[in-house]
């Protein structure tokens, strides 16, 4: 619900404020925190409001403020930067506030909108305009924001900074967490206690990146609050601590070779962000899965079953034919697997990855023709998906001898190679006609159900021919991104995309809004997973996160059983040369995908709830909570070197303290006997479950090298 009190709009959300206070020109941060009361003065919560100030660096005059303007003899980032005519400082000053219907932006944003408000700055300088606009939800606690500028002069203008959420604190410490990596060991947690300075995470690659997830948990007197983006392309997150005492807090797209000229009339929207406050880093988590489910996946997907599925990948890598593809469904189906992924290799000539991007063509000498192939596994009762990578050209490809300038390079000079491909120019619109038209072509003839959408290489060498400023590339290359993303989803209702980018390295809410799936890591040995897919889940639901039993060739040699229990938190399949396998490798994998189907609605959309962390201790676990404390399922894993739950305890969580409850052991091959008790959710809860003398099974063969085991639980209410 958003108010106006007096002078003041009080945004609540279910059970978080946000309120600003108005003043003649200035619109200042009062509080953001635990709901309040409506109150008809919050003065004491003001930090003042003074124009004039006696000190000669006043860090703005000590007023928290939602937007800074840039040259405002302040030492702190400014949020919004507006050129003209040469002069680089502003001053937008607040002029009102408005309830509004909603606004256009030409980038995803959140669906299912509850009420916005929108305040309104000019800039007494250049006098262009500024608007802030604030949304809240029905169902959960987050606040969206968002700023956009308005040339409303006379002239052309330049922004060369657009942040989409400023908040400011006093407090002289933040603990902040950020979710950053490399390929292969994505969003990995990482803590920071800063107590003086700037700290800054961005990417620049044009992509959301591996280096720095947009995500970041920020942690102020006692306050846990998350941040994200709707957004895919650079980012910028910033947390700022001022010796006056105050903490300022940034997040939005990168200003990274933003020159984005605005003629009369045109405005730059920025990202979507999202914010909640919470008093514990559990609730923060539970509340963005909420808004991602409920507010940025498709509807047509969000708490809709996804399918197990097999990918040829690691199995065959571009070393296949359309017979063997078959053999694999074939093999699969037979074990219950509902979807055959054919990835990498399908098209043009491309028989390893240094061609044929672009051509999405079917190489029917290796097929068997696509349809003929896509068909053939349908036939066996199973979906059809495909790998596509469309935003990459091959300098060796049809299209780039027709088009060469469809590459993103700059005229005269020779473009950075990665994966001996470069980037499409999807600011020329001849770029975007091109891809929608041949990929909704291509996924309509073959009758795909699932498409796994690549980007495997950041950019470099940004030029379009189509734009007269290349200080607009960044940001205009995801609105006809989206744009593509809008078309073909909308044409093909019913297919399920997966985003992909060499692994996890565009996982975020943008790419979520049209797919709901993102793979989550190139990396599919289980003991790094476990890093991967914790850092990736305090912020995104396990539904969104793809995960794969892969093969066994990886250090530490963690057991099928356990490979099983990792991956079956997150969208799930198998990914390796299912034809390899022995009798009784099929028969496990028979076992894990029906008990897979059978909790398969817990284990995607249940509450998630951590249980220990694998960053810093041995025993870590998870459970996913059904909404009514009725039903659970959890896994807990042991890294110890000597493991086997050895002298550890640990304990449930999420469950109705004063309930029964039945919890069984899920049967794995190398574990003997049948595992289950009844105990009340208080003792599940706090008692310190010892599981080895507990689970009081056999180990049948000795465990992942003997350093490592994992158990999955079925946890039921009876009374
Ligand atoms: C990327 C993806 C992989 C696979 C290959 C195919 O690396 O992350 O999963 O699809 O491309 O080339």
């Amino acid at each position: 619900m958003i108010k106006f009190i007096n002078n003041y709009l009080k945004i609540d959300s279910k059970n978080n404020s946000l309120i600003i206070a108005k003043h003649d020109n200035r619109s200042e941060l009062v509080y953001y925190g635990k709901k309040l009361a409506d109150h008809s003065d919050y003065s004491y919560f003001s930090s003042g409001c003074k124009d004039k100030c006696f000190a000669s660096n006043c860090d703005h005059t000590n007023i928290r403020s939602v937007i800074a303007s840039n040259g405002e003899c302040a030492q702190k980032s400014s949020s919004v930067g507006v050129v003209k005519n040469g002069i680089f400082s502003n001053r937008f000053e607040y002029v009102s506030a408005n309830i509004v219907d909603g606004f256009y932006s030409p980038l995803p944003n959140a669906r299912n909108k509850g009420q916005t408000v929108c305040l309104e700055y000019v800039d007494v300088i250049s006098k262009a305009t500024l608007k802030q606009y604030f949304t809240v939800f029905d169902d959960c606690d987050v606040i969206a924001t968002h700023t956009e500028v308005i040339n409303t002069c006379e002239c052309p203008i330049t922004v060369n900074k657009l942040m989409s959420l400023q908040l400011d604190f006093i407090a002289l410490e933040a603990k902040i967490s950020t979710f950053d990596g490399t390929w292969t060991n994505e969003r990995t947690r990482h803590n920071t206690h800063l107590t003086g300075g700037r700290f800054e995470i961005s990417s620049a690659l044009g992509i959301t990146s591996a280096e720095h997830n947009p995500f970041m948990i920020v942690e102020i007197n006692g306050g846990v609050m998350g941040f994200n983006l709707v957004w895919s392309g650079n980012h910028k997150e910033v947390v700022e601590i001022s010796p006056y005492g105050r903490v300022r807090v940034q997040t939005g797209m990168n200003d990274y070779q933003l020159n984005y000229e605005l003629k009369p009339g045109e405005k730059l929207v920025a990202p979507e962000a999202v914010m909640v406050y919470a008093k514990e880093e559990k609730t923060v988590t539970n509340q963005m899965h909420k808004f991602i489910l409920n507010h940025i996946i498709n509807p047509n997907f969000a708490y809709k079953d996804r399918p197990v599925l097999i990918n040829n990948w690691e199995g065959t890598y571009f070393d296949f034919t359309g017979d063997k593809i078959y053999e694999i469904a074939e093999k699969a189906a037979s074990c219950g697997i509902e979807m055959l992924v054919l990835d990498d290799g399908w098209f043009g000539v491309r028989n390893s990855d240094d061609c044929s991007l672009g051509d999405w063509v079917d190489n029917v000498e290796k097929t068997g023709g696509l349809k003929n192939l896509a068909d053939r596994i349908k036939s066996l009762g199973m979906k059809f998906g495909l790998w596509v990578e469309p935003e990459m050209i091959s300098p060796k490809s049809d299209i780039f001898e027709a088009h060469p300038e469809y590459a993103q390079a700059i005229p005269g000079v020779e473009p950075i190679e990665r994966r001996w491909q470069l980037c499409m120019d999807l600011c020329n619109p001849e770029v975007l006609e091109y891809l929608s038209d041949v990929l909704i072509k291509l996924f309509k003839e073959t009758g795909v159900d699932y498409v796994k959408w690549d980007h495997n290489r950041s950019m470099s060498d940004v030029y379009s021919k189509c734009l007269d400023n290349q200080g607009k590339y960044f940001y205009n290359y995801y609105v006809n991104q989206y744009e593509l993303l809008k078309r073909i989803t909308e044409a093909c209702p019913n297919v399920l995309f997966e985003s992909c980018s060499s692994g996890g390295c565009r996982f975020d809410m943008g790419i979520q809004y049209f797919m709901p799936q993102c793979w989550g890591s190139d990396n599919t040995n289980a003991f790094d997973r476990l890093f991967i897919q914790e850092g990736t889940l305090v912020g995104y639901p396990q539904s969104t996160m793809g995960a794969h039993v892969a093969a066994a060739n990886t250090l530490p040699n963690i057991n099928i059983e356990s490979r099983f229990n990792i991956a079956a938190v997150g969208a799930f399949g198998y990914e390796f040369d299912i034809t390899k396998s022995t009798d009784s490798e099929l028969d496990i994998i028979k076992k894990q995908v029906s008990y897979y189907k059978e909790h398969r609605k817990l284990l995607q959309y249940g509450n998630y709830i951590r249980l220990g962390s694998i960053f810093d201790s041995d025993l870590t676990g998870w459970m996913l909570v059904s909404d009514d404390k009725c039903e659970a399922m959890a896994v807990v894993v042991d890294k110890t070197e000597n493991g086997r739950f050895k002298y550890q305890r640990f304990s449930f969580a999420g469950l109705e303290e004063t309930a029964l409850y039945k919890v069984s052991m899920r049967p794995q091959a190398n574990v003997d006997g049948i595992f289950e008790f009844t105990a009340y959710g208080d003792a599940l809860m706090n008692g310190g479950l010892d599981f080895y003398s507990m689970v009081n099974c056999e180990i049948k063969e000795k465990e992942e090298s003997g350093r490592f085991a994992s158990r999955m639980f079925h946890i039921k209410k009876i009374n």
